[in-house]
């Protein structure tokens, strides 16, 4: 009887799991439910629930049964990976590193472990570590995986390297997958780069075939006059906060828009030498963004830890930006990070600072090209703030990577445009 009912669980999560490989994802939520109801500490049934949730756009569900699964079978790979990757994605870095590591602790050599802890470390600013997670997850890597850790790689390698030694990255990766499309992109970025037409435009068609391409191919077109004009490609987002600052010459006040958990505005502080604030609900988007729901990236209303010099602004940009402004009459922007994903958040931040905005201002957009639709967001808002305000402004650098984009502000008053 015992045995039976064992039988009947294995052929109940066989048939979940069919449908989930079929991409009946409502089919297979159902089927690992069904297993769960004989028996609630089924770690895989938890663990593929998990990721049903997930990829239905619930991501606290996602991660309450990812939790579940981590718990009903502590020392298992797979839900602690994928519950790793998770936070991750939701930028709860500190605690998607604490789940990869108690998963490499078991099992040293999971690619997908190395691979994604490597991006999460570049993202907090550690690359040397990150470095060193890619080199040993390429020496276990499978041809895809060598292809995805090789183009996570050269966006390091491009910062501290240069051009030269990314391309050969991003060839290795087209080597394991030629189809790999951001690799293919940025293959064809870097011949653009230097001055290589015929090249990247030979890319650019093998970017075509692959398929579905077309957000990418719209932000090549994009790239195209800038990146001949001279503006920089860039790899990580970190490098391209840097190197913003460094053009930001002006004495005046150092922003972020969209801090979340931390990492961008940590970096910036540390790299500003004043004082820097930081705006956020910290209780996630305030609308809805590409199918996920208003919330997303919600810190739970805790506000992350910030070395001294740094004032967090907790609201809506429109409410909690005019008042600080009001603090500091007179001062213009010298910098502003705009990382809040939604064209009316980024609306609003333009509207508020167009005053402060001039000459010499610079600005960062860390969603600025790449995802499908892109042109419908930041990218937008800042056009038509462009055209409102007449901001002539250039493109200083540019990162298909980070899908970040650093501009000046060169002339404010007179014909609008981005040369
Ligand atoms: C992608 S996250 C920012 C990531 C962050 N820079 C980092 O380093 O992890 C976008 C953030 O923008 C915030 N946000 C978006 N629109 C906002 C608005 N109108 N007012 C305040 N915060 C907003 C969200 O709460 C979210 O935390």
């Amino acid at each position: 009887m015992r045995s039976e009912t064992i039988n009947q669980g294995v052929d109940r999560l066989d048939t979940a799991l069919r449908a989930h490989r079929d991409g009946d994802i409502a089919a297979a939520a159902a089927g690992y439910r069904a297993v769960l109801a004989e028996n609630p500490a089924d770690p895989d049934a938890l663990n593929f629930l998990g990721l049903t949730q997930r990829q239905s756009g619930h991501v606290g569900s996602a991660r309450a049964w990812l939790e579940r699964a981590c718990h009903a079978c502590p020392e298992g790979v797979p839900a602690r990976v994928n519950l790793a990757t998770l936070c991750q994605d939701l930028g709860d870095l500190e605690t998607a590193e604490r789940h990869y590591r108690r998963a490499l602790a078991r099992a040293p050599n999971a690619v997908a472990a190395l691979n994604n802890l490597g991006n999460a470390l570049t993202d907090m600013d550690r690359p040397v570590e990150a470095l060193a997670l890619f080199d040993k997850a390429l020496a276990h890597a499978g041809a895809d995986e060598r292809a995805e850790v090789h183009y996570n790689r050269h966006a390091l390698v491009l910062d501290r390297e240069g051009p030269a030694a990314a391309e050969a990255a991003i060839m290795e990766s087209l080597a394991a997958v030629p189809t790999h499309r951001l690799a293919r992109l940025q293959a064809a970025a870097l011949a653009m780069a230097r001055g290589a037409q015929a090249e990247a435009e030979e890319h650019l068609s093998r970017l075509a075939a692959s398929g579905d391409a077309a957000p990418l191919l719209d932000s090549a077109v994009w790239l195209r006059p800038h990146l001949a004009a001279g503006a920089r490609l860039l790899g990580t987002t970190i490098a391209g906060l840097a190197f913003a600052l460094d053009r930001a010459r002006l004495s005046g006040l150092v922003l972020e828009f969209g801090v979340r958990f931390g990492h961008s505005l940590r970096a910036i502080a540390a790299r500003a030498g004043q004082p820097v604030h930081g705006f956020d609900t910290f209780t996630g988007l305030p609308g809805a963004w590409h199918g996920h729901a208003p919330g997303l990236y919600s810190t739970g209303g805790r506000l992350p830890w910030m070395p001294d010099g740094v004032t967090l602004h907790a609201g809506l940009f429109a409410e909690t930006l005019p008042g600080m402004l009001a603090a500091h009459p007179d001062q213009p922007v010298r910098f502003a990070n705009v990382d809040c994903d939604l064209y009316d958040s980024a609306a609003d931040v333009l509207r508020v600072l167009a005053p402060r905005v001039v000459p010499g201002s610079v600005l960062a957009f860390d969603e600025f090209l790449i995802n499908p639709g892109w042109q419908e967001d930041e990218f937008r808002a800042f056009h038509d703030a462009a055209a409102r305000y007449r901001w002539r402004a250039s493109v200083l650098g540019v990162s298909p990577f980070a899908k970040q984009a650093v501009l000046r502000i060169d002339a404010v008053g007179g014909a609008a445009g981005v040369g």
